[in-house]
């Protein structure tokens, strides 16, 4: 789980550039609060003559007695100063930044790492949209908050007492009072910030539902087209986007109202806090120089301020991103077993066994039960049963996407549990009944990012019937295919995923409906093509078809539960 402890363990590992960061930051505040005290040396020693450190500190080393001498001394120190702190703080932010982008890496790679182990019944319930809000959004607000907290609020806090401290030293009664009023100020400020990120929050809602409203939208475009429901979905999407509106004109509202309003009782507490000044003045407790120090540094006090209490709004943000982050890292992964024993090795192939199995979606969804099932190495099994009577899920479960609640799968003898569906994956190749394309090159969806040749990619669509097709393209293995294959019609999108399972050279081969698209020819050219290659491989194929069903061994029939109902009505009777 991402949490705050999860965090600190983290910023451990780079605790040397955290603690050089923080040095420098020291250093920068020491450095950069103090310039604002040249103006009373200036303006008392220098324009009014009165006695003072400045003056004699300077004439220790060269005593000129010039005014012209002493401002342009001011003047070049004020530079360099100023100088030194805007290389310091690049240095320092870099170091941060460095922490930072190192700290997001590894939480995204912690997020992807969890995400592919995922088991697929949790992975089912998961919106895409949804993880890529949380890998993108929710990790800016964790590390917008590590950022601040690692490299920011130190060197506000610092700033804030340094400016205490010479506040404290220029008149300690005025600074009193700077010191009482902003507490106060603090505290209205943090109630109107909680009031403005509400409504923040209901307007980012309202946009991210209007998001999900126009991504769905945009993806089932074709489908909206087709079934006339085109206003329909504007209609949903419009009113999404006038939620927003509302939303915004609220927050906006409220917020520009709120700060207004915050921002006018701040000038006020300091203008009373001038007016105080020049009236010390006038009372004689209190220089010129000193007064326009002290109007200096009252200004310098909000900003600090400002930042500490965002540093505290985003501490909130960073535990609701965490706490969305975390949505990920709930999702049960699918059981990993080490391999104890490797049953392909050596081998072509492999003998298949359901002993008992029984599956279930969800409880009242029991789609094997007690399932038998044995299947010797190199046969052509095929599988039918009616639509809906569990054929895919038996391959689901075969390569173990779905795990079984009751019973034992076997290959060559080896239970699933000894051989890990890693080594089960490797060997067994499962063309799904509706495969799915990136939206890449050719090439790429017949390799998946394997390495291959193309000429073992051109071999693998011969035998898939798909060479002429891709030959002909003026892009051959480079063209792209379009958003999930669209370019390519449904039976080349078949032909595809069947030569991409052939390029694993896999000892058994699932087919699930994997030729229902081609017609009778191409699909008797692709079986003959097939058969040396499959020669002494086991084969399952599930199909509806009687012509592909005739080519198998034997045929395994599954049934729904009404069928089995009624057949066992039948033998009661
Ligand atoms: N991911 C899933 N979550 C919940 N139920 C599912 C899931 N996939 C399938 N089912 C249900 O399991 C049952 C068997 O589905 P399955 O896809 O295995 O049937 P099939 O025999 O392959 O059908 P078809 O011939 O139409 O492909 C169906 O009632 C289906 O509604
Ligand atoms: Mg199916």
């Amino acid at each position: 789980m991402i949490t705050f402890d999860y965090l600190i363990q983290q910023v451990r590992y780079h605790k040397k550039s955290i603690i050089i960061a923080n040095i420098i930051a020291v250093f920068l505040t020491i450095i950069s609060v103090p310039i604002p005290l040249f103006i009373p040396f200036l303006v008392d020693e220098v324009l009014l003559g009165k006695e003072g450190s400045f003056i004699a500190t300077v004439n220790q080393f060269i005593e000129v007695g010039s005014p012209e001498y002493y401002i342009l001394i001011v003047f070049v120190l004020t530079i360099a100063i100023r100088a030194i702190s805007v290389v310091l703080s690049i240095v320092r932010k870099a170091y941060i930044d460095r922490v930072v982008e190192d700290i997001r890496l590894n939480i995204r790679k912690k997020m992807l790492a969890h995400l592919s182990n995922v088991s697929m019944s949790e992975y089912d319930m998961l919106g895409s949209g949804a993880v890529s809000s949380k890998m993108t959004t929710d990790i800016a607000s964790v590390m917008k908050f590590l950022s601040g907290s690692i490299g920011n609020i130190t060197v506000q806090v610092l700033t804030l007492i340094g400016i205490s401290v010479i506040l404290l030293y220029l008149n300690w009664q005025l600074a009193l009072i700077i010191l009482v009023l902003n507490p106060l100020v603090i505290k209205i400020f943090i109630g109107a910030f909680k009031k403005v990120s509400k409504m923040m929050k209901e307007r980012n809602k309202a946009i991210s539902s209007f998001t999900n409203s126009l991504t769905e939208s945009l993806e089932l475009f074709n489908q909206i087209r087709v079934q006339n429901r085109e206003v329909h979905f504007t209609d949903t999407v419009n009113a999404d986007a006038k939620d927003i509106r509302d939303r915004s004109y609220e927050f906006q509202l409220t917020a520009k109202r709120t700060m207004s309003i915050s921002r006018v009782l701040l000038r006020y507490s300091n203008d009373l806090f001038k007016m105080i000044a020049v009236y010390l003045v006038f009372l004689g407790d209190m220089s010129i120089g000193e007064m326009l120090a002290i109007f200096v540094y009252a200004g310098m006090v909000m900003p600090p301020i400002h930042m500490i209490i965002k540093f505290v709004q985003d501490y909130h943000d960073a535990k609701e991103g965490m706490d969305r982050l975390n949505d990920i890292l709930r999702l049960s992964v699918e059981p990993k077993y080490e391999m104890k024993r490797d049953p392909f090795e050596e081998l072509t192939t492999a003998s298949i066994e359901l002993k008992n199995v029984t599956f279930a979606y969800d409880e009242n969804k029991t789609v094997l039960k007690d399932f038998n099932l044995k299947i010797e190495a190199g046969e052509k099994v095929a599988i039918t049963g009616e639509t809906g009577s569990g054929k895919s899920t038996l391959a689901n479960i075969l390569i173990g996407l779905y795990s079984i609640s009751s019973g034992e799968i076997f290959y060559n003898g080896v239970e699933v549990k000894e051989i890990g569906y890693e080594k089960i994956r490797e060997h067994i190749g499962f063309v799904l009944q509706s495969p799915l394309m990136f939206n890449a090159m050719l090439r790429y969806n017949l390799s998946l990012g394997k390495e291959y040749s193309d000429e073992e990619m051109f071999n693998a669509l011969k035998i898939a019937q798909l060479y002429d097709f891709v030959n002909e393209l003026p892009e051959k293995l480079d063209t792209i295919v379009g958003k999930n294959g669209t370019k390519l019609s449904g039976g080349q999108r078949q032909r595809l995923s069947i030569a991409r399972v052939l390029l694993d050279n896999p000892k058994v081969i699932i087919f699930d409906e994997s030729t229902s698209s081609l017609d009778n020819e191409t699909e008797n050219k692709l079986l003959e093509a097939l058969n040396p290659y499959i020669a002494d491989k086991t084969v399952i194929t599930i199909a509806h078809r009687q012509t592909t069903i005739d080519k198998a061994d034997r045929v395994v029939k599954l049934k729904t539960k009404a069928e089995e109902k009624e057949k066992m009505k039948k033998e009661v009777a």
